[in-house]
């Protein structure tokens, strides 16, 4: 298991279930998640958590919580590139109770960590809705930069947005450590 200041990663659990159809249909969370443009089923979730307990070499998929074991979400690597040794990250805190407290910030340098140190990658990325500004602010607390936009990229809840990619390089993490 590996720790931040206010909060772990572990694998996922088919017990996460009940957890995660606590927030996969509430917009407040989803609204900017490319996953979740209509609710979801418990069957499908279900599916979804088959794959997702399991990693591959590609895609890992983790439940975040609280040090004191309390669930927040889901995160993850995707399209991990062993090669160019690089892979996108994703991530959701599912209680709006604990947006905006600093978890993200703390969950996303942990991903960092883990990426670099463990996964032995050269760069990671992100993409985020352009309007999604608690992420966004979150992601530079993190040291990632913008380095492109797809204009009029997503369409949610009516509107058009543009998508921004964030990176970070290992040299550029390493300076902040
Ligand atoms: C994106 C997400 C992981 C960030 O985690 P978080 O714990 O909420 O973020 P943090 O508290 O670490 O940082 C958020 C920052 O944005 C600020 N903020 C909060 N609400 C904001 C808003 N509506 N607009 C702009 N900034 C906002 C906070 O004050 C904080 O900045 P500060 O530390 O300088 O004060 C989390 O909000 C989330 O899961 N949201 C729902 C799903 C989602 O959008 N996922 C990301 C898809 S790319």
């Amino acid at each position: 298991m590996f720790s931040g200041k206010l909060v772990r990663i572990r694998g996922m659990e088919k017990s996460d279930l009940d957890h995660i159809m606590q927030w996969v249909n509430n917009p407040e969370i989803t609204r900017f998640l490319l996953a979740f443009t209509v609710p979801m089923s418990r069957a499908m979730e279900e599916k979804w958590l088959d794959g997702a307990t399991q990693h591959t070499a590609s895609d890992k998929f983790f439940a975040l919580e609280t040090l004191a074991g309390e669930y927040l979400g889901g995160c993850g690597f995707h399209h991990i590139d062993a090669i160019n040794r690089h892979t996108e990250i994703g991530i959701a805190i599912g209680k709006e109770s604990h947006l905006g407290q600093g978890y993200g910030e703390d969950a996303v340098k942990l991903l960092l960590r883990v990426g670099f140190h463990a996964l032995n990658l050269n760069k990671i990325y992100l993409r985020v809705f352009a309007g999604n500004s608690r992420a966004i602010r979150c992601y530079v607390k993190c040291g990632f930069k913008e380095v492109g936009r797809h204009r009029q990229h997503r369409f949610t809840a009516g509107e058009w947005h543009d998508e921004i990619i964030m990176e970070v390089l290992r040299s550029e993490w390493e300076t902040r450590l």
